[in-house]
């Protein structure tokens, strides 16, 4: 059991958590996750660590409520416990003689950038940031990022906050002015990963995507989260979730999530007459 002692909301659609897991903090690096369960009864789900304090034992969650179990999580409350918390899981990144970086965050997918950007600020290594949202609501870590990063661009597809447009223009118009990055980390929606990379593959910058399969055990032993790399097959959870972004086969894992959406649906609508709430498809 870990007890939850920090807990706000970070925009409209997102939210910051707190765990007290002394253990995970003291080892976790830049690009790991854990796995949790909000109770006995629930499902496993992934996150990645945003922040971690050894001094404190504290680990930092961010997270968007997607369906049932980031429900059931956004319910609980500072001091309350979190029934299974375990980690970190997954390679941590490797930054390999990156001189110059640019951190793309798409969305919630922001929460897991920023480990990125700090990580790469922390080593010295000159980092900007482009985040970008649908609207200026779903906005979030503009102080963090600034504290973070080098130049930090927030777009919005709307244009309500920050530059108008997609992170992937305003990806071009820095490469294009000359910015020099050696290295291009992105994290969102799988559209907006495969497009950067086609970006950055124009330029023959390396690219690292971080990949979101739905995953089980979280050991590379059920094969839920097999993505196809390079024409080769890929545990994310294992092997991952970091990958060369030129070589990922974006599509495959679009059909593969867009399998599991149908029953995650029929999950979050059903209502449950015995008393247990949620569903357990991966528990
Ligand atoms: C390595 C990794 C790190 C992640 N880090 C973050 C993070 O820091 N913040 C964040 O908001 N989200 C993160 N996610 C996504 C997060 O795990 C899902 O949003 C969550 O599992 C949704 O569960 P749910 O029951 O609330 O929603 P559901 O209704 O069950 O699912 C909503 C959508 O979430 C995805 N999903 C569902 N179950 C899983 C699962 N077991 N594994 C992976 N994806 C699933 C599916 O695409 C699904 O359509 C991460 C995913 C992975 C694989
Ligand atoms: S989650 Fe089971 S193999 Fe990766």
């Amino acid at each position: 059991m870990n007890r939850i002692t920090e807990k706000r909301s970070l925009s409209s659609a997102a939210m910051l958590m707190k765990v007290d897991a002394p253990d995970i903090a003291k080892r976790v690096k830049a690009g790991q996750f854990i796995i949790l369960r909000v109770d006995e009864m629930g499902e496993r789900i992934p996150l990645t660590v945003a922040d971690a304090d050894p001094a404190t034992g504290e680990v930092t969650i961010m997270f968007q409520v997607a369906g049932a179990t980031t429900r059931l999580l956004s319910m609980k409350e500072k001091g309350d416990y979190i029934a299974d918390f375990v980690g970190p899981l997954g390679e941590p990144t490797h930054y390999d003689g990156a001189t110059k970086a640019c951190v793309v965050g798409g969305g919630v997918g922001c929460a897991i950038a920023y480990p990125q950007a700090k990580a790469l600020h922390t080593m010295g290594i000159p980092v900007d940031v482009i985040a970008g949202f649908k609207t200026k609501e779903a906005v979030m870590l503009e102080d963090e990022f600034t504290a973070a990063c080098d130049n930090l661009y927030i777009t919005t597809d709307d244009g309500s906050y920050g530059i108008h447009g997609f992170v992937t223009n305003q990806l071009e118009a820095l490469i294009n002015e000359g910015k020099g990055y050696d290295l291009v980390i992105a994290i969102g929606p799988i559209p907006m990963m495969k497009f950067v990379s086609k970006v950055t593959e124009k330029y023959g910058i390396k690219t690292i995507v971080s990949l979101n399969p739905v995953m089980i055990d979280g050991t590379g032993m059920c094969g839920g989260c097999r993505v196809t790399v390079g024409g080769e097959t890929k545990f994310a959870c294992v092997d991952g979730p970091d990958f060369d972004g030129h070589l990922v086969d974006y599509d495959g894992l679009m059909n593969r999530n867009s399998f599991y959406k149908e029953m995650e649906k029929a999950k979050d609508e059903h209502v449950c007459r015995i008393g247990l709430h949620g569903g357990h498809h991966n528990g």
